[in-house]
Order: C-alpha cells, then structure tokens, then sequence
C-alpha cells in the first residue's frame, strides 16, 4: 500500500469501527441504567456463566441474554442510523419509480422503530431477540450492519467486541447517569448523546 491507502484505511477502520462500537456502548450503558430489571438479568447471566473468571470468546454462545442485550441496543440506537445509495439506472422498487443517479437513503433508524415491524417499538426489550421470537420478521425490518455486497465488513467483530466489553464490565460494574444531565440525541455520522453521557462507576 501507499502511504495515501494506509492513511485511508486507518481512518475507515477508526471511524467505522472505533466511533460505531463506543456509541453502541454508551447507548447500553444508559439503557440498562433506565431498566433495572433488564440490567439485573444480565448480571444474573454473567454470574452464572462466568462464575467471576474473564469473559473470553469461548464464552460468548452461552451469554445468549447478553448477545440480545446487544442486538436490541443496536435496534433502537443503530451506530450507523441512516446510509444512501445511488441508483445506477432506472428502477421501479415497491410501486415507486426510482429515476437514474438518484440518492436513496435508507434509515435503519427509522426503520427499527416503525409500528409494521415492531410491536412497542419505543421500548427497550431485549427478549425480541430470544431464538424463535425472530421468525417472521421481514429480513430488512433490522439492518444494524447494512445488507448486500457492502454490509458492514466488520460485523462480527463488531459484535464479538461489543459483548465482551460489555461483559467484562458489567460483570463488576453498573453506571448511572449524572443526575439531571440532558440526555438527547445528536445524529451526526453516528448517533450521539448530545451532551455527552456522564456517567458513575458503582462496584455490584
Ligand atoms: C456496532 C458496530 C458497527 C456498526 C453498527 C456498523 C455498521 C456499518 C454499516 C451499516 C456499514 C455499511 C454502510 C453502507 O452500506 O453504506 C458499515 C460498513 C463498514 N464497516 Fe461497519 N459497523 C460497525 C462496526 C465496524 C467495525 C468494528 C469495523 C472494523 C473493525 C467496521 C468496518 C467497516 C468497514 C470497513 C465498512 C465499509 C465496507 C465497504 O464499504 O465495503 N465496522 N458498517
């Protein structure tokens, strides 16, 4: 690689695969800390499982309930929220007519919070994600990582550091939000709390 290609490959993996992960986190933290009952689940699971050791990957198929944790985090605050694409031709998709070289923008936002897929879809419920509850939801009600030749390459690893973080903190920790601080979205490249999320560590 040149030094051109090298520099742009740090920043791509920087951007989408840094910024992606640590939001996704910060999201989840403040979820849990809203839904106490959900939070003591997950302990609950990394208790048993864990039984204080590490979490390693080799843990990682029998933290189910953390693995829908993190699913259900990236439904409601989906990293990359909204991606275009640009029609190389004339298309007709669903009844509307898609002119050449337009820009369609797809929201997995938008679309993981709309009442056709998703039963209270405001809510925070990680047990959308149990194994069967998944079965007839359209393929693309739920796209985190994309779809098609540019899913998202890191997808996997994505969500392999995603629960280890995760468990590796919330096995001894919960965080609560600085009372009174303003919790609002900022959609930038990823969806950011506003004003940040001040948090405190509290030993379990
Ligand atoms: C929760 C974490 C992540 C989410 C939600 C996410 C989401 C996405 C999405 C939606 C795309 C496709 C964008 C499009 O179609 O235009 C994408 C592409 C990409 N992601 Fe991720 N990503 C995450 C983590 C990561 C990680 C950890 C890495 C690398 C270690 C990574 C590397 C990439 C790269 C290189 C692309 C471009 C692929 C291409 O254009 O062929 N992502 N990501």
């Amino acid at each position: 690689m040149n030094d051109q290609q090298v520099r742009d490959e740090v920043m791509t993996l920087l951007i989408a695969g840094h910024e992606t992960v640590s939001t996704a986190l910060t999201w989840t933290w403040y979820l849990l800390s809203q839904h106490p009952e959900i939070e003591r689940r997950l302990h609950h699971e990394l208790d048993e499982v864990l039984e204080g050791h590490l979490p390693t990957v080799g843990h990682l198929t029998s933290l189910s309930y953390t693995r829908m944790v993190t699913e259900e985090v990236l439904r409601l605050y989906p990293p990359a929220w909204v991606f275009a694409r640009k029609a190389i031709a004339a298309d007709e998709i669903g009844g509307y007519f898609i002119p050449a070289n337009s820009m369609i923008v797809l929201s997995p936002y938008m679309t993981h919070r709309h009442s056709a897929f998703w039963n209270d879809a405001e809510v925070f419920d990680p047990e959308r994600f149990a194994s069967g509850r998944t079965a007839g939801r359209p393929h693309y009600a739920y796209f985190p990582f994309g779809g098609g030749p540019r899913v998202c390459i890191g997808n996997n690893f994505a969500l392999m550091e995603f629960q280890l973080v995760l468990a590796t903190l919330a096995q001894h920790y919960r965080l609560r939000p600085v009372p009174g601080h303003p919790v609002e979205l900022k959609a930038l490249l990823s969806l950011h709390p506003r004003y940040g999320l001040p948090m405190t560590l509290h030993g379990r």
